[in-house]
């Protein structure tokens, strides 16, 4: 239906108008939050429902909703409550200033994850390296936002992917699509692989977590998000690093880089793996001050 119909059916309809759902929208959920949040929040979400952008939402505040876009709205409202992510809720999330699909299959991108990309790709340019060419592997791609900003920023790499899930894979390769970006995704369980192919680069934000504080991690995180993505295999929460530095002595180039997210908790441990076969390792404190990642040079 053209906006201008839309518009019309709007002065027709007795429903809450746009500011009156936003009100509701900030009551119905102060306890999960704030003011801002909820505004910031009702108005995404009223975009993606009414198609109105936020001068429109504002030039037509007091006008009724349509009937199936109020619905629909109300039914955001009460998946919200259920503490699912709003990302979910949308199918899509803003990362590295690209917008990217998500669901229930991958990890939602966190802001720690722009901050690691930003140091890949500062240290990338601040290198001797010929970009072009540049063999990339990312571990554990989920969503494939890691292998997706990079080959934005350096299109002449070679990235690969692995990840374990196949559902997650297709989210990534939906999101290759949509930015028509060329990535080779593999499927495989990184823990029983056997690289046998050299790179430059190896960069992962594998799951960290080991499952002796899952107590620990909210309900919200837990009960929508892929335990695979979050959750080591075992109790030891360093299992997937332990391979990456075996791997690394075979299969990261000399001169190669190395870029970790890691658990904060575990930072000199998770730094002492990298210290013996690397000329250079440092832990990187994220923006909120906790040991967040890992860089090593070869
Ligand atoms: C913490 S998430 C990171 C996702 C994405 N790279 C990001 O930063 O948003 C970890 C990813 O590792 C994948 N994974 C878990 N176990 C794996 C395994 N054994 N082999 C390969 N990938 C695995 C999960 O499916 C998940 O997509």
């Amino acid at each position: 239906m053209k906006k201008s119909q839309q518009i019309q059916n709007w002065y027709s309809q007795d429903n809450m108008t746009i500011s009156e759902f936003k009100n509701h929208f900030k009551k119905a959920l102060s306890e999960l939050y704030t003011d801002s949040e909820a505004a910031f929040l009702s108005s995404i979400f009223v975009e993606k429902i009414t198609g109105f952008d936020s001068f429109h939402q504002r030039r037509f505040s007091e006008q009724p909703l349509l009937t199936d876009d109020e619905k629909k709205l109300l039914n955001v409202i009460s998946e919200l409550k259920t503490n699912k992510p709003y990302q979910h809720i949308l199918g899509e999330t803003e990362f590295y200033g690209m917008s990217f699909f998500v669901n229930e299959n991958v990890l939602i991108p966190r802001p720690e994850t722009e901050e690691l990309l930003e140091l890949v790709i500062r240290k990338v340019q601040n290198s001797l390296f010929n970009v072009q060419n540049l063999k990339i592997l990312d571990i554990g791609t989920g969503s494939g936002v890691i292998p997706l900003v990079l080959k934005k920023h350096f299109p002449e790499t070679q990235i690969t992917s692995i990840d374990f899930s196949e559902k997650a894979l297709e989210v990534a390769q939906k999101n290759a699509d949509f930015h028509q970006l060329d990535i080779k995704f593999v499927h495989g369980d990184y823990l029983n692989f056997d690289l046998n192919e050299n790179f430059d680069i190896i960069i992962s934000n594998p799951p960290y977590i080991g499952t002796d504080e899952e107590k620990e991690i909210e309900h919200s995180v837990k009960g929508f998000e892929p335990m695979m993505a979050l959750f080591s295999p075992t109790s030891d929460a360093l299992i997937f690093y332990r391979k990456i530095a075996e791997d690394s002595k075979k299969y990261l180039n000399e001169n190669g880089f190395l870029f970790l997210e890691i658990n904060q908790k575990l930072g000199p441990e998770t730094l002492e793996l990298y210290r013996h076969d690397f000329t250079e390792a440092q832990l990187i404190k994220d923006l909120s001050e906790n040991d967040r990642f890992i860089f090593g040079i070869k």
